[in-house]
């Protein structure tokens, strides 16, 4: 591809760019065959750079039509052009340059720069992409104002979009026509956007505090303009919320969401030119799930928070891009837990981090949030600068507390607006506004794995004297042999016979921050420290990690009765649901080790019916009764030697099977109680609602025929993607191949033109762990309703399939690795960014106690293919390191 042997850029070895471009002036010409791409760079050297320096433009896959300088062409001596730069020296201290590119958008399937997703076309520049529109000097520290003129087929292409402020439209000669944009606010290259085509529009408008009115308008296929609603509403409550909360206003007097179907992330926050996956825009209750709403609810907040974090002010390098992001998922998960419940929020968060982001910290991948090198930066768009990211941000405003980290925070905006800065600068703010000094704090940002807490106790009963002893540890990385402490703030309690206790540390003041004293964060910064609490009046059982307050793992010797007290009575809903994980995965351990066990722990059997006869939020008791996820179980089992992913499938059905048994009465009642009637709506009550029916139904239904039926009917008679999908994948699993194939017939049937619909269709179908499902995925790569191009589909089916049916993907003889393999070396050429995001259930190979060598073997072959786009080689030689 581009290059031999893929050069790795270091963040130590960052410089200042030696020319700025304060304006540019871009004219499209969109064809069907070809686009021609005109370009006005208005440059200026930096005081700092000497009279020689070089203005270094990034070009890739462009060709060249015409390059000149201050209205005169230059000559061949005064540039060079390579592959994938255009170099130009002896320039004066400012001028225009211009250049015309030509380029190919409908054959670009990388979706990166230029291209066409069903005949329109549409840009993704982030991060690295603005380099295949024109040639640029394509890094975040380079901002310009910009002005664009696309011009296009008039019939064909109806809408012509960029950032910022329409100027004018003019009808053209030959059927096309014109439109001229002009985004006031300098913004670097991979923030720029466009759109040409034939798409409808909803418009609603929204009035800022400061009393601006605002068009809102989404952009979809005609057909979907019914399902507009839920994101539009999503964008006035982010808009609102990021008033309220963090004082932001809106900043022009449009903003645009453009819904493509091919794309290879979710959505992506140009300047005032949202562009976003199908996915993540279109919701109707027949093709969406509760998850989906949710899901659509929190993207359309991130990017348009992305507005001020990551657009005002920006990234320096791409180093520095959990400074963007982490900060805004945290926003934006702020902003979720505000619509709906904080602490189900929290659970679901610490789920992912706990499953995805330990298990990304724990492989060859492993990085630090910001991390210090990388070979091609769209491999570190990861959880550990997303989750892990916002994480830090979330320890910052607990260890601040709210007042001084909105202080922070606007200092911060203030400051730096128009900006292209640092995690450190983020930081400078925060220590400037609270008086704190964070140093140490900020080896979050440097240090890569997760820290595992190791906590010990013991109990003076004479004195009532409780004391923890807490060592923290942080296994080695890859490059990191050496690990140093990290600051933790430890949020705890301590659980008495009957309920929370007092909490009193020696030698200290009850905590202002917290209304009531049962409740305390530990700062936990050396290798090891003791903590003691005071003038107690029986042995506490430590409720600790409160609201998952750090990302680490904690090592407690729990009992089962104590995780019993805190499932029943721990105030601490996080505390109370990973108190029930655990019950769970001793009972899972307890299974994979005497497989013919059959009786149930009668503490798990008291834990669910405490859960069950509690007044707990609907959806977070169906997290708790929910089996934790052979994806998590792995990570665990990993963590202490090595995955059988065999055993504990065969495990995970005993437990279900027993629970399903032991407590049909229950599931009965739950199941009957939280049918939800009348309209649907993806609104939390009914969410959790149905979550919980959901849950119940599946144990039914499991190892039982009558409870079968009762699923299948329930997938007839559901309204909803929701119930209709829960009641398929409880029939696949539960029910005879004949019952489920008519399911699937009968989906198919209604779904077939509703292509977000039949994603799930292709998912559900690779995620089946009953008979040949490499067979079953292959012939599916056949089927009308694939599409080997898209990134939607690809997921759904091969994503599925690697990711969530292990017991398949490591089939004995390999054939799960090989059919991953085989599709990643397609996508290799085609779409490197997907091709790479693929390969990760792979490039975990060293977590199993079988199948690592054929996982090796699979890499291998790939990594010996003539051609690696730098994506897939970067991961292949870390995995093979
Ligand atoms: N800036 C990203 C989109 C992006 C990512 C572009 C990688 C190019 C390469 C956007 O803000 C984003 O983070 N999107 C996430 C969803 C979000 C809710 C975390 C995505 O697309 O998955
Ligand atoms: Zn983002």
């Amino acid at each position: 591809m581009r290059d031999a042997q893929p050069k790795t850029i270091f963040l130590s070895e960052y410089r200042a760019p030696d020319y700025g471009i304060s304006h540019t002036e871009l004219h499209f010409e969109l064809f069907d065959a070809h686009s021609l791409v005109h370009a006005r760079l208005h440059f200026r050297r930096s005081d700092t750079a000497s009279d020689d320096a070089t203005l270094v433009l990034n070009g890739q896959e462009l060709e060249l039509q015409a390059l000149a300088l201050d209205g005169e062409a230059l000559d061949a001596q005064d540039y060079e052009l390579s592959d994938d730069v255009l170099r130009i020296n002896g320039l004066p201290a400012s001028g225009v340059l211009e250049t015309t590119a030509r380029i190919y958008p409908q054959s670009n399937t990388s979706l990166e720069g230029l291209y066409r997703s069903r005949g329109l076309f549409c840009t993704q520049c982030e991060a690295e992409g603005f380099r295949k529109i024109t040639w640029f000097p394509d890094r975040p520290d380079v901002m310009s104002t910009y002005r664009v003129t696309i011009d296009a087929d008039a019939r064909h292409c109806p809408e012509l979009l960029s950032n910022g402020n329409l100027m004018e439209t003019v009808e053209l000669p030959n059927a096309r026509h014109r439109a001229v944009w002009d985004d006031p606010f300098p913004k670097p290259s991979y923030l720029f956007a466009l759109m040409a085509g034939n798409l409808s529009r909803v418009e609603d408008s929204f009035t800022t505090m400061s009393g601006r009115k605002v068009r809102l308008i989404i952009l979809v296929e005609e057909i979907d303009l019914d399902k507009c609603d839920h994101a539009m509403d999503s964008l006035k409550r982010s808009m609102r919320w990021d008033e309220e909360r963090f004082g932001r206003e809106y900043d022009l007097d449009v903003f645009h969401i453009v819904a493509v179907d091919d794309f290879n992330m979710g959505a992506m926050e140009n300047k005032s030119l949202n562009i976003f996956n199908t996915s993540c825009v279109l919701a109707a209750p027949d093709t969406t799930t509760d998850a989906g709403y949710q899901r659509i609810e929190s993207i359309v907040a991130h990017e348009y928070f992305h507005n001020w974090s990551g657009n005002r002010v920006t990234c320096r390098d791409w180093f520095q891009l959990s400074l963007k992001e982490g900060f805004t998922v945290f926003r934006d998960a702020e902003f979720s837990a505000d619509m709906g419940s904080r602490s189900l929020k929290r659970v679901e968060d610490a789920m992912v981090m706990r499953t995805q982001q330990f298990a990304e910290d724990a492989g060859p991948m492993s990085h630090p949030v910001r991390p210090a090198s990388f070979i091609e930066i769209s491999n570190f768009y990861t959880l550990t600068v997303y989750e892990k990211g916002a994480e830090v941000v979330r320890m910052l405003q607990t260890l601040l507390g709210e007042n001084d980290f909105r202080r922070g925070s606007d200092l911060y905006f203030d400051r730096h607006d128009g900006q292209a800065v640092t995690c450190d600068d983020f930081v400078a703010a925060m220590e400037e506004a609270s008086g704190r000094d964070l140093t140490d704090f900020k080896r979050w940002y440097s240090q890569a794995g997760t820290p595992e807490l190791t906590i010990r106790d013991s109990w003076d009963a004479e004195q009532g004297v409780y004391r923890l002893s807490v060592s923290q540890q942080t296994p080695p990385t890859p490059g990191q042999p050496e690990k140093e402490p990290l600051v933790v703030p430890l949020a705890m309690g301590l659980l008495g016979e009957a309920g929370n206790l007092r909490v009193s540390l020696e030698g200290e003041m009850p905590d202002g921050e917290t209304a009531d004293n049962t409740h305390r964060i530990l700062m936990v910064d050396q290798p090891h420290q003791e903590f003691r609490f005071t003038g107690l009046p029986e042995r506490p059982t430590p409720s600790l990690l409160r609201g998952f307050s750090a990302p680490v793992r904690v090592d407690y010797p729990y009992t089962a009765e104590q995780l019993l007290a805190l499932v029943s009575r721990d105030d601490d809903e996080f505390v109370r649901w990973d108190a029930m994980q655990q019950l769970m995965v001793s009972a899972l351990q307890t299974l994979q080790a005497e497989p013919r066990r059959s009786s149930l722990d009668p503490l798990l059997e008291e834990a669910v019916n405490a859960i069950c006869s509690q007044t707990l939020d609907p959806a977070v008791q169906a997290d708790m009764l929910r089996l934790p996820s052979e994806t998590y179980l792995a990570g665990l089992a990993s963590h202490h030697g090595k995955a059988d992913v065999h055993g504990i499938f065969r495990a995970r059905e005993a437990l279900r099977a027993a629970l399903a048994h032991a407590f049909r009465q229950r599931w009965e009642q739950l199941f009957d109680a939280h049918r939800v009637t009348g309209f649907y709506a993806a609104r939390g009550d009914q969410i959790g609602a149905r979550a919980l029916a959901n849950v119940a139904l599946d144990y039914l239904a499991s190892g039982n025929e009558e409870g079968v039926s009762r699923a299948a009917q329930y997938y007839y008679a559901a309204d909803n993607l929701t119930n209709r999908l829960a009641a398929l994948r409880t029939v696949l699993r539960e029910g005879d191949a004949a019952v489920g194939d008519a399911l699937l017939d009968d989906f198919y049937a209604r779904f077939k033109h509703e292509a977000l619909a039949m994603n799930h269709w292709l998912s559900v179908q690779a995620e089946n762990t009953s008979g040949d499902a490499i067979a079953r995925v292959r012939a599916l790569m056949e089927h009308p309703a694939y599409d080997s191009r898209n990134p939607n589909k690809i997921r759904a089916l091969i994503g599925a399939f690697a990711n969530a049916n292990a017991v398949n993907f490591h089939k004995e003889d390999g054939a799960g690795y090989r059919l991953l393999g085989e599709v990643v070396e397609v996508l290799n050429e085609q779409n490197p960014q997907i091709a790479s995001r693929l390969l990760t259930p792979l490039t975990r190979w060293n977590n199993y106690a079988q199948g690592s060598e054929l996982m090796r073997a699979e890499l291998q072959r790939l990594s010996e293919l003539p051609s690696l786009s730098p994506d897939v080689y970067e991961v292949l030689s870390k995995s093979l390191a």
